[in-house]
Protein backbone atom coordinates (compact mmCIF):
# COMPACT_ATOMS: atom_id res chain seq x y z
CA UNK A 1 0.00 0.00 0.00
CA UNK A 2 1.55 3.58 -0.68
CA UNK A 3 1.54 6.03 1.93
CA UNK A 4 -0.70 8.88 1.48
CA UNK A 5 -2.21 6.92 -1.12
CA UNK A 6 -5.82 5.00 -1.42
CA UNK A 7 -4.90 1.75 -2.73
CA UNK A 8 -7.80 0.41 -5.42
CA UNK A 9 -8.59 -2.80 -6.01
CA UNK A 10 -11.16 -1.40 -8.58
CA UNK A 11 -11.65 1.39 -10.14
CA UNK A 12 -15.64 1.49 -9.66
CA UNK A 13 -16.85 -1.58 -9.59
CA UNK A 14 -19.85 -0.46 -11.63
CA UNK A 15 -19.23 -1.30 -15.26
CA UNK A 16 -22.48 0.64 -16.03
CA UNK A 17 -20.95 4.37 -15.91
CA UNK A 18 -22.87 4.74 -13.16
CA UNK A 19 -20.60 6.66 -9.83
CA UNK A 20 -21.66 4.58 -6.87
CA UNK A 21 -24.09 6.27 -4.54
CA UNK A 22 -23.08 4.52 -1.26
CA UNK A 23 -19.81 4.59 0.32
CA UNK A 24 -19.54 1.95 2.95
CA UNK A 25 -16.50 2.68 5.61
CA UNK A 26 -15.05 -0.73 6.87
CA UNK A 27 -12.66 -1.27 9.46
CA UNK A 28 -11.98 -2.36 12.81
CA UNK A 29 -12.56 -0.76 16.38
CA UNK A 30 -10.90 2.66 16.24
CA UNK A 31 -10.30 2.75 12.67
CA UNK A 32 -12.01 6.04 12.13
CA UNK A 33 -15.18 5.19 10.62
CA UNK A 34 -17.95 7.38 12.39
CA UNK A 35 -15.17 10.26 12.63
CA UNK A 36 -14.57 10.28 8.42
CA UNK A 37 -17.44 9.40 7.83
CA UNK A 38 -19.57 12.72 8.28
CA UNK A 39 -16.87 14.68 6.88
CA UNK A 40 -16.68 12.73 3.65
CA UNK A 41 -20.79 12.90 3.97
CA UNK A 42 -20.05 16.84 4.07
CA UNK A 43 -17.89 16.64 1.29
CA UNK A 44 -20.20 15.02 -0.89
CA UNK A 45 -23.39 16.45 -0.04
CA UNK A 46 -24.60 12.72 1.34
CA UNK A 47 -26.02 11.59 4.25
CA UNK A 48 -24.26 10.20 7.24
CA UNK A 49 -25.72 7.11 8.62
CA UNK A 50 -23.99 5.25 11.93
CA UNK A 51 -25.09 1.42 11.55
CA UNK A 52 -24.58 1.35 15.12
CA UNK A 53 -26.54 4.38 16.19
CA UNK A 54 -29.33 2.69 13.85
CA UNK A 55 -29.13 -0.61 15.65
CA UNK A 56 -29.10 1.57 18.95
CA UNK A 57 -32.18 3.62 17.95
CA UNK A 58 -34.43 1.15 16.69
CA UNK A 59 -33.61 -0.95 19.97
CA UNK A 60 -33.66 1.78 22.15
CA UNK A 61 -30.62 -0.20 23.89
CA UNK A 62 -26.72 0.87 24.07
CA UNK A 63 -24.64 -1.48 21.92
CA UNK A 64 -23.81 -3.05 25.53
CA UNK A 65 -27.01 -3.78 26.95
CA UNK A 66 -27.57 -5.74 23.38
CA UNK A 67 -24.50 -7.76 24.17
CA UNK A 68 -25.47 -8.38 27.88
CA UNK A 69 -29.64 -9.16 26.76
CA UNK A 70 -29.23 -11.13 23.20
CA UNK A 71 -25.23 -11.97 23.25
CA UNK A 72 -23.35 -11.34 19.59
CA UNK A 73 -25.00 -13.42 17.84
CA UNK A 74 -27.95 -11.40 18.61
CA UNK A 75 -26.50 -8.36 17.96
CA UNK A 76 -25.40 -10.17 14.89
CA UNK A 77 -28.42 -10.36 13.63
CA UNK A 78 -29.78 -6.88 14.04
CA UNK A 79 -26.87 -5.38 12.65
CA UNK A 80 -27.31 -7.75 9.41
CA UNK A 81 -31.40 -6.51 9.16
CA UNK A 82 -30.15 -2.26 9.68
CA UNK A 83 -27.68 -2.86 6.67
CA UNK A 84 -30.35 -4.25 5.04
CA UNK A 85 -32.39 -1.73 5.80
CA UNK A 86 -29.92 1.33 4.82
CA UNK A 87 -28.69 -0.38 1.66
CA UNK A 88 -31.71 0.73 0.35
CA UNK A 89 -30.68 4.83 0.51
CA UNK A 90 -29.18 6.34 -1.86
CA UNK A 91 -26.30 8.98 -1.44
CA UNK A 92 -25.41 7.57 1.80
CA UNK A 93 -21.93 7.21 3.85
CA UNK A 94 -22.31 4.35 6.26
CA UNK A 95 -19.92 3.59 9.06
CA UNK A 96 -20.49 -0.27 9.89
CA UNK A 97 -19.48 -1.84 12.88
CA UNK A 98 -16.03 -3.22 12.86
CA UNK A 99 -17.64 -6.87 12.82
CA UNK A 100 -20.53 -6.42 10.65
CA UNK A 101 -17.63 -7.84 7.74
CA UNK A 102 -17.43 -11.07 9.78
CA UNK A 103 -21.47 -12.07 8.53
CA UNK A 104 -21.12 -13.36 5.15
CA UNK A 105 -24.83 -11.90 4.17
CA UNK A 106 -23.85 -8.39 4.49
CA UNK A 107 -20.48 -9.02 2.80
CA UNK A 108 -22.46 -10.55 0.12
CA UNK A 109 -24.80 -7.81 -0.02
CA UNK A 110 -22.07 -4.52 -0.22
CA UNK A 111 -20.06 -6.83 -2.67
CA UNK A 112 -22.92 -7.79 -5.30
CA UNK A 113 -24.17 -4.07 -5.28
CA UNK A 114 -22.19 -2.83 -8.01
CA UNK A 115 -23.14 1.38 -6.67
CA UNK A 116 -21.58 0.70 -3.37
CA UNK A 117 -17.97 1.01 -2.74
CA UNK A 118 -16.74 -0.80 0.55
CA UNK A 119 -13.33 1.44 1.69
CA UNK A 120 -11.22 0.16 4.27
CA UNK A 121 -9.63 2.00 7.15
CA UNK A 122 -6.87 0.59 7.93
CA UNK A 123 -4.52 0.57 10.88
CA UNK A 124 -1.95 -1.48 12.33
CA UNK A 125 -4.02 -3.70 16.05
CA UNK A 126 -1.83 -1.54 18.44
CA UNK A 127 -2.73 1.37 16.69
CA UNK A 128 -6.22 1.28 17.00
CA UNK A 129 -6.59 -0.30 20.69
CA UNK A 130 -4.76 3.28 21.17
CA UNK A 131 -6.82 5.24 19.91
CA UNK A 132 -9.80 3.42 21.25
CA UNK A 133 -8.27 3.70 24.76
CA UNK A 134 -7.97 7.55 23.99
CA UNK A 135 -11.11 7.69 22.89
CA UNK A 136 -12.44 6.02 26.27
CA UNK A 137 -10.59 8.20 28.41
CA UNK A 138 -11.82 10.99 26.60
CA UNK A 139 -15.47 9.59 26.51
CA UNK A 140 -15.93 9.57 23.09
CA UNK A 141 -16.79 6.25 22.91
CA UNK A 142 -19.56 4.15 24.23
CA UNK A 143 -18.98 0.95 25.90
CA UNK A 144 -17.57 -1.61 23.55
CA UNK A 145 -18.23 -5.36 24.29
CA UNK A 146 -15.97 -6.83 21.70
CA UNK A 147 -12.91 -4.11 22.64
CA UNK A 148 -13.36 -5.51 26.70
CA UNK A 149 -12.33 -9.09 25.20
CA UNK A 150 -8.64 -8.17 24.97
CA UNK A 151 -7.49 -12.10 24.85
CA UNK A 152 -9.40 -12.27 21.38
CA UNK A 153 -8.37 -9.42 20.03
CA UNK A 154 -5.82 -10.32 18.04
CA UNK A 155 -7.22 -13.72 16.86
CA UNK A 156 -10.20 -11.32 15.84
CA UNK A 157 -8.39 -8.75 13.65
CA UNK A 158 -6.35 -11.34 12.28
CA UNK A 159 -9.76 -12.94 11.33
CA UNK A 160 -11.30 -9.93 10.00
CA UNK A 161 -8.41 -8.46 8.36
CA UNK A 162 -8.29 -10.32 4.75
CA UNK A 163 -12.33 -9.85 5.16
CA UNK A 164 -11.89 -6.03 5.12
CA UNK A 165 -8.82 -6.02 2.63
CA UNK A 166 -11.74 -7.21 -0.02
CA UNK A 167 -12.64 -3.85 0.02
CA UNK A 168 -12.43 -1.33 -3.20
CA UNK A 169 -10.88 0.73 -1.93
CA UNK A 170 -8.25 0.89 1.09
CA UNK A 171 -6.54 3.58 2.73
CA UNK A 172 -3.96 3.70 5.88
CA UNK A 173 -4.94 6.05 8.53
CA UNK A 174 -1.77 5.48 10.63
CA UNK A 175 -0.17 9.05 11.54
CA UNK A 176 -2.61 10.61 9.39
CA UNK A 177 -5.07 13.63 10.65
CA UNK A 178 -8.55 13.22 9.77
CA UNK A 179 -8.07 16.27 7.50
CA UNK A 180 -5.66 14.46 4.96
CA UNK A 181 -7.56 11.33 5.45
CA UNK A 182 -10.29 13.23 4.09
CA UNK A 183 -8.67 14.71 1.72
CA UNK A 184 -6.65 11.45 -0.02
CA UNK A 185 -10.40 9.71 -0.28
CA UNK A 186 -11.70 12.97 -2.12
CA UNK A 187 -9.03 13.13 -4.25
CA UNK A 188 -9.41 9.91 -5.19
CA UNK A 189 -13.00 9.90 -5.70
CA UNK A 190 -12.70 12.94 -7.80
CA UNK A 191 -10.00 11.37 -9.70
CA UNK A 192 -11.72 8.41 -10.71
CA UNK A 193 -15.42 10.04 -11.06
CA UNK A 194 -13.45 12.21 -13.50
CA UNK A 195 -11.91 9.47 -15.01
CA UNK A 196 -15.47 7.74 -15.59
CA UNK A 197 -17.47 10.50 -16.56
CA UNK A 198 -14.86 11.35 -19.10
CA UNK A 199 -15.33 7.34 -20.75
CA UNK A 200 -18.81 8.52 -21.09
CA UNK A 201 -18.07 11.39 -22.90
CA UNK A 202 -15.97 9.55 -25.10
CA UNK A 203 -18.62 6.82 -25.55
CA UNK A 204 -21.06 9.31 -27.01
C1 LIG B 1 -17.88 -4.26 17.17
C2 LIG B 1 -17.57 -2.95 16.89
C3 LIG B 1 -18.43 -1.84 17.33
C4 LIG B 1 -19.87 -2.29 17.52
C5 LIG B 1 -19.92 -3.48 18.43
C6 LIG B 1 -19.13 -4.67 17.87
C7 LIG B 1 -16.95 -5.32 16.70
O1 LIG B 1 -18.41 -0.80 16.34
O2 LIG B 1 -20.48 -2.61 16.30
O3 LIG B 1 -19.43 -3.09 19.69
O4 LIG B 1 -17.35 -6.49 16.67
O5 LIG B 1 -15.79 -4.99 16.33
P1 LIG B 1 -17.13 0.15 16.10
O6 LIG B 1 -16.22 -0.56 15.15
O7 LIG B 1 -17.72 1.37 15.49
O8 LIG B 1 -16.49 0.40 17.41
Amino acid sequence: MLEGTVHTTSQFRTCQGILPTRIVLTGFMGAGKSTIGPRLAQRLGWTFIDLDEEIVRAQQKSIAQIFDSIGEAGFRDLEKNALGNVLCQENIVLALGGGAIETAANRQRIQQDDLTLLLYLAAPLEVLIERCEQQQLHRKAVRRPILEKRAELTERFQRRRPLYEMADWTIDTTGKTLDEMVHIIMSQWNKASWKLTHEQAKKV
